[in-house]
């Protein structure tokens, strides 16, 4: 039995409640529950503001698509950029001029990505690189061949990831394949191109993370799940892992003088295919929702405002302000408790290290 001190529905927080019910992990007496609430939320506007550090600028209301600034001259890798929030903020940054690399596995998927966003903005500058963050040997022949290829690196978005494998699955190299892909590969991916992010001007580090993080603990235990594998609560940890990466980063940067700027981002609830493509009865009651839950290209904004915008802050998190931030305009988003703890988060990035055979950054050293 996994001895998990996780509480996926913890019932002090009703809000915590409210918004994992919202999770597509969720039974289907909460997703119908939650189904009432994301209709009730259509005519509620709830502004976040919980948890808001003082010295943070609340972005715009309805900050949109045409509020993303000029970005002809920056050079942007978002991975995962085939698919759902990753092909959005992708077509959204090509579209105002940014030099976008995608990356992900499928080379097919690639280049259908690539003419999709050509035909929205004809002469984009576009391209894909395969890479697979379920692979390190991957993750560092990629972090190489793009020091090759570029002269610097403006803006990395760690977006790719996968979710709930109904059996545990492990990467290339042994590890629980979603903290491989979701957490550790972009920790790896990170720390390869940081060279080239130190070139920029202004760099900055987007991670999503997810609401399903505030039911998500550190097992530091048994980070990779092998005993007791639970689908949902590996995800969660997985995404937790990753907030506390991008706050932590955001200290080692300040503390090092990196110059990066880090930020965490989420989507809500968003319809792309790491929901609605699932098997068995969740992935079924799941398309059913689907209707429910927000465009991806509203569940980018959150990514994009935190990748463009200059009242965007380091150390910040930004997601959807509507149904416990399932859906709706960018702001600032709640941190839950859990990824406030340095000490856990400077563990987790010494314990990363080692699971990598690496020091962070050890490239710059
Ligand atoms: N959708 C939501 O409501 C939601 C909610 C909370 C958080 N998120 C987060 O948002 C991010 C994007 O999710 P999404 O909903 O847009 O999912 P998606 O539509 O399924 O897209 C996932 C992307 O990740 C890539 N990918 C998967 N495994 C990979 C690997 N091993 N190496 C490299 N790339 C890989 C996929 O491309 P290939 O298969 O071609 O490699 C695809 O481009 C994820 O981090 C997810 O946790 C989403």
């Amino acid at each position: 039995m996994h001895t998990s001190t996780t509480a996926v529905f913890p019932r002090r927080q009703r809000t915590t409640l409210i918004a994992v019910a919202s999770h597509p992990a969720a039974r289907p007496a909460t997703l119908a529950w939650t189904a009432c609430l994301a209709i009730a939320s259509m005519f509620t506007p709830v502004t976040s503001t919980a948890n808001a550090a003082p010295a943070q600028v609340h972005p715009k209301r309805d900050w949109a698509l045409a509020d993303i600034p000029p970005q002809h001259g920056r050079i942007v890798l978002v991975t995962g950029g085939t698919s759902g929030i990753g092909f959005e903020s992708a077509k959204a940054l090509a579209a105002a001029g940014a030099s976008v690399v995608i990356a992900a596995r499928n080379s097919r998927r690639g280049a259908d990505a690539i003419a999709e966003i050509r035909r929205a903005t004809p002469g984009a500058d576009v391209r894909f690189e395969v890479l697979d963050l379920g692979d390190l040997a991957s993750v560092r022949g990629f972090g190489q061949r793009l020091q090759r290829k570029l002269p610097r690196l403006d803006v990395l978005i760690n977006n790719a990831g996968l979710m709930e494998p109904p059996t545990r699955g492990v990467s290339v190299d042994g590890f629980e394949i979603q903290f491989a892909v979701n957490y550790l590969g972009h920790v790896a991916l990170t720390s390869a191109v940081l060279p080239l992010l130190r070139n920029a001007d202004a760099p900055r580090v987007v991670t999503l993370s997810s609401i399903a993080a505030r039911g998500g603990a550190l097992h530091f235990n048994d980070l990779q799940f092998e005993t007791g594998y639970d689908a949902s609560e590996a995800y969660s940890q997985s995404k937790l892992a990753c907030l506390m990466f991008a706050l932590e980063l955001q200290r080692r940067s300040d503390a090092e003088g990196w110059g990066i700027t880090s930020i965490a981002s989420h989507p809500g609830v968003s319809r792309t295919d790491l929901l609605v493509h699932h098997a068995g009865a969740s992935g079924f009651i799941r398309r059913r929702l689907a209707f429910l839950f927000q465009p991806s290209a509203q569940g980018a904004l959150p990514t994009l405002y935190a990748a463009t915008a200059a009242t965007a802050r380091g150390g910040a998190y930004y997601g959807p302000t509507r149904l416990m931030e399932t859906r709706g305009p960018v702001g600032i988003a709640r941190v839950p408790d859990a990824a406030r703890n340095t000490g856990n988060a400077a563990h987790l990035w010494t314990v990363s290290e080692s699971l990598l055979g690496a020091p962070f950054a050890a490239a710059t050293r």
